[in-house]
């Protein structure tokens, strides 16, 4: 029996045109990130299990409800990447890239996976283009960082994004503020979600992020981590917001983000879209400090972001509707002499980028229908006639114009 298979549960196929406008969005990020000094960083997609659950952390829903981890043949206890700071990260202490002259600044695209529950702009694989830095405690950073990001989404066609900022402290001012909102829960804890009740002990800055309505209303009177960050905290933020004014960059502050990943420290951003419903995050990051110290690397600041393709595609492809690249040349060709003139003819206008399509086989007729669907721009026909006579027939399927030309000749065509 023959089976017909299809890709699992929020592991979509991406095809064409969508992968063209993908690749465009790829393009817009290196341009702008190689002007910025970032050099594209591969990490593997699959890592000790370890290292997710010493960096997002075991108390983020990343770690304990959504990784793809398995036992390995070695008996390795193994993870398809979740995301990629933790791999980028690795792989700078792993190199001693501290060696190298700070900042050191990467950038990453490729495919993570999370076990969630599928919905619009929510999968199980989907794919981030994302950049980290290494080295530099300075606002000035993550402000270059952020306006980096905006140019990014900018020339990818994306101007009208918002962006949401907080600073979630240090390890100096955090450990207060955590009892503090133990203390404010407390009294509450029976009408937090069970996933809350566990947060409380191990991780009571993520109840902030919980989206359960019970645990959104519960926490409205919760005290903000902005009246509880030391002075250095609140000097850096304050010299960030500085330079984003100084640079006209809009933001919105947002004293509730606090996000999902237990690494970062200090600044924490993300940009969204009203256009995309429930999953309305574009891009998202924040500075995390500790990270490179603690996977055994010297104590090295450092910051980054990740945006989510399917998510920038969406919204590019409301705004614009795709379309098959169309060729230029539709070469009919008649018959069993022809192939080697159109394949010749084809082969040369392709060295020349041109897009050229060969219709192999079929009558004029059908080729000619092909043609017209493809959209081509220009036929040209070969067939016996026209090898014997050394001269081409060709019609520009736009304006109905027509004419014959020496094989020659038809660059000029093009031209
Ligand atoms: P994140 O917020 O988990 O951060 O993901 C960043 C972006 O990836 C999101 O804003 C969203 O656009 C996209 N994304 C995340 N999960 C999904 C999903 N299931 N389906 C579709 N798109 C998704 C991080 O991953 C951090 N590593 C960002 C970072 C880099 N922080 C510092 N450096």
């Amino acid at each position: 029996m023959k089976t017909r298979f299809t890709a699992l549960k929020g592991a979509p196929d991406v095809l064409p045109p969508e992968t063209n406008l993908w690749g465009r969005i790829e393009n817009a990020a290196c341009e702008v990130f190689a002007a910025y000094g970032y050099d594209e960083i591969k990490t593997s997609i699959i890592e000790p299990a370890e290292l997710f659950l010493r960096s997002i952390g075991a108390s983020s829903d990343i770690v304990a409800k959504e990784m793809y981890s398995f036992t390995d043949k070695g008996g390795r206890s193994v993870s398809l990447r979740p995301e990629g700071t933790a791999s980028v990260v690795r792989a700078y202490v792993e190199h001693n890239l501290s060696l190298r002259p700070a900042p050191q600044k990467f950038f990453y695209r490729g495919p993570m996976f999370r076990y969630e529950r599928p919905q619009k702009g929510r999968q199980r694989q989907f794919y981030q283009i994302g950049a980290e830095c290494f080295g530099t405690a300075h606002p000035g950073m993550d402000a270059e960082l952020i306006v980096m990001l905006m140019a990014f989404l900018e020339r990818a066609g994306l101007p009208a994004l918002s962006l949401e900022l907080n600073s979630i402290g240090c390890r100096n001012c955090r450990p207060a503020f955590k009892q503090r909102l133990r203390e404010f829960f407390a009294p509450h804890l029976d009408g937090l979600c069970p996933d809350c009740q566990r947060r409380h002990e191990q991780n009571p800055l993520r109840i902030l992020d919980c989206k359960v309505e019970r645990c959104i209303a519960i926490r409205a009177g919760a005290p903000l981590i902005s009246e509880s960050l030391c002075a250095e905290c609140r000097e850096h933020f304050g010299a960030l917001l500085g330079l984003l004014d100084a640079m006209k960059t809009p933001y919105t502050l947002n004293p509730h983000m606090v996000r999902g990943l237990d690494y970062y420290t200090r600044t924490v951003f993300e940009v969204t879209s009203g256009q995309l419903g429930a999953q309305n995050a574009v891009a998202a990051g924040g500075r995390y400090d500790l990270l490179v110290s603690e996977f055994g690397g010297p104590e090295t600041p450092a910051l980054g972001f990740a945006a989510g393709m399917e998510r920038l595609s969406r919204l590019l492809s409301a705004a614009e509707s795709l379309s098959m690249p169309r060729p230029e040349v539709f070469i009919a060709s008649l018959g069993r002499e022809a192939a080697a003139a159109a394949l010749s003819t084809a082969s040369a206008l392709r060295a020349r980028d041109k897009r050229v399509e060969v219709g192999w086989e079929g009558s004029l007729k059908s080729q000619l229908r092909r043609a017209d669907k493809m959209g081509a721009r220009y036929v040209v026909i070969i067939g016996e006639d026209e090898l014997r006579s050394g001269s081409f027939k060709w019609k520009n399927l736009g304006t109905g114009e027509s004419g014959e030309t020496g094989a020659e000749e038809i660059f000029n065509l093009l031209s």
